[in-house]
């Protein structure tokens, strides 16, 4: 039976969907977190990358990341055997043809997303649902892409996912209710919390967050401070538990810069002008962390600053 009840906005509010099994596409940083909360919270988890290598890693990385939580006592040894059994790896899209929700966690890159969206489309069931954890890309164009705009949002969640809290939840323009209230639903069955955000470049974290992060590598362009300087001000001075350097190397610079060409592009102000250091560090392949290089050298015992 369903329930109807009017929100805030005047739209009737339905019962969620059941879900069972969730794909997750990218088993980068965020695919891999997606589906390790995903599983421990009893969902079955197909996980596809189209890079098959990234896949053996990946489980090991959820493995060893839920090893983690079985030192420190907060799950059992037995628990994290049966999550780790319920992700299968696949390397094509095809093996999501029997998920509820797709989600979708590969490059930011709306090329990248959008070949994804077509191609996955037509393996998907009719009533699948889809959600995209991009961090920053318009919720609409991207639906605009698929079959199904009706049955389509973004799902953002915060790095490290079983760390992270937050989700931000986005509606496109077609997003139905029904969609809306089964991933809200199954975002606080995963134990987070939820915040609801308008569909605009970067959405509400990234808005204010990446544009300190890149304010900060302006400061280091411009000889204000070192990486060292930078990151100890803000950690001290402004009570951030990292600072804003250490913070783009863990988001990924790639990332970082993608996000701010959306805000640049899509808000068109000059104020979101991606820092030309930051271009020149990807260009570099030097990522981040993922790369083991970026604002700071992950190489060896200790991250040393490359600035
Ligand atoms: N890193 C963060 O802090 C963060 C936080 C929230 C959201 N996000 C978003 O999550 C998404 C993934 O970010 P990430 O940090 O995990 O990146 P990542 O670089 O770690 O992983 C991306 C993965 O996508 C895979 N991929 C690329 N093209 C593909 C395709 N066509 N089909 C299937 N897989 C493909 C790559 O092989 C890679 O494994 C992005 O949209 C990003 O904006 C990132």
């Amino acid at each position: 039976m369903r329930t109807f009840r009017a929100d805030r906005a005047g739209r009737e509010a339905v019962a969620a969907m059941q879900l069972s099994k969730i794909g997750v596409i990218g088993a980068g940083q965020m695919g891999t977190g997606i589906a390790h909360v995903c599983s421990l919270s009893g969902y079955d988890v197909v996980l596809m990358d189209a890079d098959k290598s990234k896949l053996p890693l990946a489980i090991d990385g959820i493995r060893a990341n839920m090893s983690r939580q079985v030192v420190r006592g907060k799950i059992s040894e037995e628990t994290m055997q049966t999550a780790v059994g319920r992700i299968h790896p696949v390397d094509s899209l095809e093996g999501l043809a029997s998920v509820d929700l797709a989600i979708e966690a590969a490059t930011e890159n709306e090329e990248i997303k959008r070949r994804i969206f077509v191609e996955l489309c037509p393996h998907l069931r009719d009533d699948a649902l889809i959600a995209t954890n991009t961090s920053s890309i318009s919720i609409t164009r991207l639906a605009a892409s698929t079959d199904r705009p009706e049955r389509f949002m973004g799902l953002h969640f915060m790095n490290p996912v079983p760390v992270m809290a937050l989700v931000e939840l986005i509606r496109g323009i077609a997003t139905d209710e029904e969609t809306f209230t089964t991933v809200r639903e199954f975002a606080l069955k995963l134990g987070k919390t939820t915040a609801n955000s308008e569909d605009f470049p970067a959405f509400i974290v990234n808005r204010i967050l990446l544009p300190m992060i890149n304010e900060a590598v302006y400061t280091l362009y411009e000889g204000v401070g070192s990486v060292e300087a930078i990151d100890t001000a803000m950690r001290l001075g402004a009570n951030h538990p990292m600072g804003p350097l250490q913070l783009a190397d863990f988001i990924g610079l790639d990332t970082c810069l993608s996000i701010m060409h959306v805000l640049y592009e899509g808000l068109a102000d000059s104020k979101y002008r991606p820092c030309p250091l930051l271009v020149k560090y990807v260009e570099a392949g030097w990522l981040g962390r993922k790369a083991r290089r970026g604002f700071y050298d992950y190489r060896g015992d200790v991250p040393v600053p490359t600035r």
